[in-house]
């Protein structure tokens, strides 16, 4: 297990090239089942895109990273279900059903468990591929998936825009007989590198006019290359970490358009913020003023996913930020930590209230989640002394180098392997 120890006050300024997007890469990586080779670029190295490939590796393919390309062979595709303990290394390894079922006609995997920001329900997932021609049992805390005909096209309305739901009817749909109209789905940029990985692989999914997908059900699916979107959450907490010392960071390899949510929150912080096609420049104001009110919703709306980040920035700003999380059932768990360091926030169901306070103190912290790991490391950047922050595996399944590329920046982070 490993720990970071960050000594907050420095400034930090640089500039920072950003990975591809883990939540690009993960339903990628399930599509790569149904192409008999696929070579991805601009592949992050992460714990997820690793507990990924062992899934792949499960099922009978070869998949290997050399860099940040990895390349996945599923030829020798040789069976169509995940144990628990894979299912489990990964929340969102839900995104591999659809995609086994396109290859295989079946699909066993064990029900996904909840995480740390709440119970994770598939129900839209599930009826979804129902709808399909997939028939569903729940047995014994696994799912038993099989399509006694053949997949067929249907329409859709997702109550909700599930991005994962959304990727696995496109999973599932891409080859099946007939058309898929998708209504109300998830339009996350993720859902776009998806829809154009299948698409450079042969498959027929376009984004209609009112925001519905369509999907033309094809034979088969050959091999293809493809190089990954950037990570926008990646960037918007790099831009949060920068911003709370007071400095000033150049984000290269990233879209400024997957980020039009973030930037009149942190501009309303008093940030300056420049970008052009592909970088960001954000310079921090001497004092952060607070956010009125912030409200997550899919996008492209303020991405839940950046809450925590921005969050750790309200707790020096000089006034009182509100945060509203529409999105997942309990994603404040960093407030309880947070509040080690002495920031003063007050939860209550889905709306925090964050008084911004002059300094906070290092303190001794745990990792909740990915988001509200980064977030800790983000406040402790600022804090007066040292903070020592555990369970940061966490982060490492979603972002690259992180403590690397803050160093790189002027903090001072040191990582340090304990025993378990
Ligand atoms: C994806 O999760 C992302 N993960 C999440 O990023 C992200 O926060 C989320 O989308 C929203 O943008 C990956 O892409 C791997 P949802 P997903 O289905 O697909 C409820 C991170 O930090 N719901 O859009 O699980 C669900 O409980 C992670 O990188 C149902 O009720 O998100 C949640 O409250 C965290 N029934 C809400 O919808 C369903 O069948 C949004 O979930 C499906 C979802």
């Amino acid at each position: 297990m490993a720990k970071y120890f960050i000594q907050g006050g420095n400034r930090l300024a640089g500039d920072l090239s950003i990975h591809g997007a883990k939540n690009s890469v993960l339903p990628i990586l399930a599509a790569s089942l149904l192409c008999k080779e696929s070579i991805i670029h601009n592949c992050p190295s992460l714990s997820d895109v690793r507990a990924a490939c062992n899934i792949l590796g499960y099922l009978g393919c070869e998949a290997h990273q050399e860099g940040d390309t990895v390349v996945i062979r599923s030829e020798s595709l040789s069976c169509c279900d995940i144990p628990d303990d894979l299912m489990r290394e990964m929340r969102s390894s839900v995104v591999f059903l659809g995609a086994i079922i396109s290859k295989c006609g079946k699909a066993k995997v064990s029900l996904p468990g909840g995480c740390e920001l709440g119970p994770r329900p598939i129900d839209m997932h599930l009826s979804s591929l129902e709808k399909l021609g997939v028939h569903i049992s729940e047995d014994h805390g696994y799912l038993d998936c099989w399509v006694p005909e053949e997949l067929r096209g249907a329409v859709i309305s997702l109550p909700f825009p599930s991005v994962g739901a959304t990727e696995n009817i496109m999973l599932a749909a891409v080859m099946a007989h007939g058309d898929t109209i998708i209504h109300n789905p998830a339009r996350e940029p993720e859902i776009e590198d998806l829809a154009s990985f299948l698409n450079s692989a042969g498959g027929k999914i376009y984004f209609m006019e009112n925001g519905s997908i369509s999907i033309t059900g094809v034979g088969e699916l050959h091999s293809t290359e493809f190089s990954l979107i950037p990570d926008r959450i990646a960037a918007a907490t790099y831009l949060c970490c920068s911003a709370i010392t007071g400095g000033e960071i150049l984000l290269r390899d990233v879209v400024p358009a997957h980020l039009t949510a973030v930037f009149p929150v942190l501009e309303e912080m008093g940030c300056t913020i420049r970008s052009d096609n592909d970088t960001i420049y954000l310079r921090a104001p001497g004092e952060l003023r607070p956010v009125k009110m912030v409200r997550t919703m899919p996008y492209p709306g303020f991405p839940t996913d950046a809450q925590a980040p921005i969050m750790a920035l309200s707790c020096i700003a000089n006034g009182t930020s509100v945060f509203v999380e529409n999105i997942f059932e309990s994603r404040y768990k960093q407030s309880a930590e947070l509040a080690r360091m002495g920031a003063r926030i007050k939860v209550e169901g889905r709306v925090a209230v964050v008084e911004g306070v002059r300094k906070l103190y290092g303190a001794s912290m745990v990792c909740t989640d990915l988001r509200g790991g980064a977030a800790l490391c983000c406040a402790a950047l600022a804090a007066d002394g040292v903070s020592e922050i555990t369970k940061i595996s966490h982060i490492q399944r979603g972002y690259q180098d992180f403590d690397k590329n803050l160093v790189r920046m002027g903090a001072i982070i040191e990582k340090r392997d304990v025993e378990a």
